[in-house]
């Protein structure tokens, strides 16, 4: 049977109870299905600011290259807010990503007919609803160069760039169209065309590969303002969204509330040899260490996992469990609603385990 080298960077705030959650789960599907995994795990963000001085030391990449994968939960928080740019918790995440070639986040948002009522919006706008975030993830205003600070007082600069090469679009954009002709066959690309060059190269660089390689799949393209307006008012309209760095970034935390949480959204970070999953969450130090974190964005982070290394009966056997647990009506504080019932972490965490393993 097979062994996975899975290299674990649990970080901090909520990070380290939602991977514990999540590898619980991990083993028991993993021994039910016949595969192993083998576990290392590294200090990342803070904790190795903590420990190592240094938010991505380089034997944590080279120990995340050499894995099949690798999961982390969240990084960053007060502790390490005052610390300049390249010394943050948050640097070390780009690091990794960067370093593992992860130029693709895949973002989905499912809503189950179960958490249609937990959502802020109607219960008939969201139920069923299931919507699919393509974000460039080692470009644009993140990485691009020059970057920088200058001067005194009132006249004291700070700058970032915000660069595509034509490369980067392509690539990012055919993960898109890909993931799209699986789906239901639409690509809505999101960007600044209106007023940003790079947003105009983004479009351009988009149209140009759909009428060469993928002139089957419906095409759209919105501006950003617009698209976190229709993501709230008519979020049906979509199937793949494509989008930068931080356009995705903040699209992707408003498609969360779909759902009603953060807290359920998970991520997979690809396009290298070696992949990343990550919640869309972070280190939620409002409630860390409280038991209260929801684990399933993270859960859900390892089923995206599973699938990438052909583990689609475990990955499947993940949802079903968490989907169940839904049913049932337990739901952590994040989604509680009257009717619900309270649980922790890890109870949620137990459950979902439970739940999985029975269907496999
Ligand atoms: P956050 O995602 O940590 O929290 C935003 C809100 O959502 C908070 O109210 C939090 O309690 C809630 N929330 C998030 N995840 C939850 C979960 N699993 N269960 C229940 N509630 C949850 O964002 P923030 O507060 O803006 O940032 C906090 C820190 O996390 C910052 O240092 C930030 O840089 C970092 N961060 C890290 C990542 C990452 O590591 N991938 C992502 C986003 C933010
Ligand atoms: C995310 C986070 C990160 C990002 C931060 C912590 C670097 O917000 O994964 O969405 O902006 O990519
Ligand atoms: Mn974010």
């Amino acid at each position: 049977s097979k062994t996975y080298k899975i290299t674990l960077l649990p970080g901090d705030g909520i990070g380290p109870e939602v991977i514990a959650e999540s590898v619980k789960v991990l083993d028991a599907v993993a021994e039910k299905s016949g595969f192993a995994l083998e576990y290392t795990t590294q200090n990342a963000g803070g904790a190795a600011i903590d420990a190592h001085n240094d938010p991505m030391p380089d034997s944590v990449v080279e120990t995340c290259k050499a894995s099949d994968a690798v999961l982390l939960g969240a990084v960053g928080g007060p502790k390490w807010d005052h610390l300049a740019g390249a010394l943050r918790p948050e640097s070390g995440l780009l690091k990794i990503r960067k370093e593992l070639g992860a130029f693709a986040n895949l973002r989905p948002v499912t809503v189950p007919a179960s958490l249609a009522e937990n959502s802020p919006l109607r219960p008939e706008a969201v139920s069923g609803l299931d919507l699919f975030t393509v974000r460039e993830l080692t470009g644009g205003i993140y990485f691009g160069e020059p970057i920088g600070e200058s001067g005194e007082g009132d006249d004291k600069k700070a700058w970032n760039t915000m660069v595509y090469s034509v490369g980067e679009i392509k690539r990012v954009a055919r993960v898109a169209f890909e993931w799209a002709r699986k789906r239901r066959n639409k690509v809505t690309s999101v960007d600044k065309a209106n007023v940003l060059a790079v947003s105009r190269l983004w479009r351009d660089t988009v149209k140009e590969l759909h009428e060469a390689e993928y002139s089957d799949v419906e095409l759209d393209h919105m501006y950003i303002d617009n698209a976190a307006m229709q993501m709230v008012i008519n979020p049906r309209q979509f199937d793949v969204i494509l989008t930068g760095n931080v356009f995705g970034d903040i699209l992707s935390d408003a498609s969360a509330t779909l759902g009603g949480s953060l807290g359920l959204l998970p991520s997979a970070s690809v396009g290298g040899p070696v992949g990343l999953f990550e919640p869309v969450h972070g280190s939620a130090p409002d409630i860390a260490g409280q038991g209260k974190a929801n684990p399933f964005a993270m859960i859900l982070s390892v089923a995206m996992m599973l699938d990438t290394l052909d583990e689609s009966a475990a990955a499947a056997a993940i949802r079903a469990g968490v989907d169940k647990v839904l049913d049932q009506g337990y739901r952590s504080g994040d989604l509680w609603r009257e009717g619900n019932t309270l649980a922790s972490t890890t109870e949620l965490g137990d459950l979902v385990k439970n739940a999985a393993v029975a269907t496999l």
